[in-house]
């Protein structure tokens, strides 16, 4: 079997993480740069191609987190935000960032209603600020805030401009969710076809209908280079794409390469679920604790004779672990396994008896853990002898 079960692929796709900015806008939540930078070292070693350390020009922390990360990081470009504006821009050069991610809206509803701007003057805008940077040495990725809602040859001839300033990198970006798998998959289309010249071409995907991961992917395989993600899917509102999530369907549905180190996922999740104090909800795919445990008999007799019967990947590829979890759902399978795993020798009857007062426990609402089972099997084997 390839890697994939779909196509097998060799596209390399880059990777740009947001936690630290996308995700750090998520509502009520603030870090300290010392944290920041332990989030960024972690990303580094997970093997993401560029790390989006902040919004340097927001506060004098960001700036300085900012800067620690640029100074700290060497093996991941580190980027940095700022709007369409030499302001923004000296801010970015001061931090010591490799790149500068500029931005500026291309939707009517934004342009009219926040920059109060016609479409010319966004176009000078984007393309003075893209040749500033690019003049001062920095790696320019541009993101169309809003790409998803902007008159569409309107966003093609911003792109086309800004890649005729020189930028490295387009981006577009959902910016309130509201794409779907195949309306992206028609624009990145658009956008590839529409721009000429030499560009990364990237997308931002924002979950508010769910369908942040999904339209990653899509992108990808309808010809994006880059994705935006973070770790945990954490973002403004509802969140930016899930990395875990997008890197995993990435690899082993698709065949994509990545540089990432996939057994790395898990740790990495937890050290962003620690620093952001946001628990991983247990069904969360990839990552969430249930995402490899078992508890009906069926399926935990299905995975004890070869574990890809009810799981699509090996858990340890990301750094997970397999459990088999006790209740009322289990079967003689499952107590037999967890009997032997204590060393214990053991007969029918006992694996009877351990799964009768399991199913009890599990009737009457209990949720039963390791130490009832252990508590359990004391008990019986004490009363069978
Ligand atoms: O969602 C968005 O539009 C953004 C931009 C800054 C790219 O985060
Ligand atoms: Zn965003």
């Amino acid at each position: 079997m390839n890697s994939g079960f779909g196509l097998n692929s060799t596209k390399y796709v880059r990777i740009l993480d947001t936690t630290l900015r996308d995700g750090e806008q998520t509502p009520g939540i603030a870090l300290k740069p010392e944290d920041k930078l332990r989030i960024a070292l972690a990303l580094e070693e997970l093997g993401v191609d560029s790390i989006e350390a902040g919004f340097p020009i927001t506060s004098k922390g960001e700036f300085l987190a900012v800067k620690m990360i640029a100074n700290e990081v060497r093996d991941a470009e580190v980027i940095a935000l700022a709007r369409s504006s030499k302001e923004d821009v000296n801010r970015v050069l001061d931090s010591g960032a490799d790149a500068v991610h500029l931005f500026i809206a291309t939707s009517d509803i934004h342009m009219k209603y926040k920059l109060s701007m016609n479409h010319e003057e966004v176009i000078e805008k984007a393309v003075e600020s893209v040749d500033y940077a690019k003049s001062h040495g920095l790696i320019v990725e541009f993101s169309a805030e809003d790409s998803t809602r902007s008159r569409r040859e309107f966003l093609v001839k911003v792109f086309q401009e800004v890649v005729n300033a020189g930028a490295d990198r387009i981006d577009i970006a959902d910016t309130v969710g509201v794409m779907t798998p195949q309306s992206m998959a028609e624009l990145v289309r658009y956008v590839r076809n529409g721009v000429k010249g030499n560009y990364v071409l990237s997308v931002h995907c924002h979950n508010d209908f769910g369908m942040a991961v999904a339209n990653s992917v899509t992108a990808v395989e309808s010809g994006a280079d880059q994705v935006h993600v973070t770790v945990l899917g954490v973002g403004e509102r509802a969140g930016n794409a899930a990395l875990e999530e997008v890197a995993a369907a990435l690899t082993f549905l698709l065949g994509f390469r990545t540089n990432l180190r996939l057994e790395l996922i898990s740790s990495t999740a937890a050290l962003v679920s620690e620093l952001f104090d946001l628990s991983i909800q247990p069904n969360k795919p990839i990552v969430g604790i249930n995402a490899f445990s078992h508890e009906s008999g069926i399926h935990v007799h299905g995975i004890l004779g070869n574990p890809l019967t009810y799981e699509p990947i090996d858990p340890s590829a990301i750094g997970m672990k397999r459990r088999i979890v006790l209740g009322k759902h289990s079967g003689k399978h499952a107590v037999a396994y967890m009997l032997k795993q204590l060393g214990l020798e053991t007969n029918e009857e006992i694996v009877d008896e351990v799964l009768r007062r399991i199913k009890d426990l599990g009737d009457s609402g209990y949720r039963v853990d390791y130490e009832d089972f252990i508590n359990i099997v004391k008990s019986v084997v004490g009363d069978l002898k």
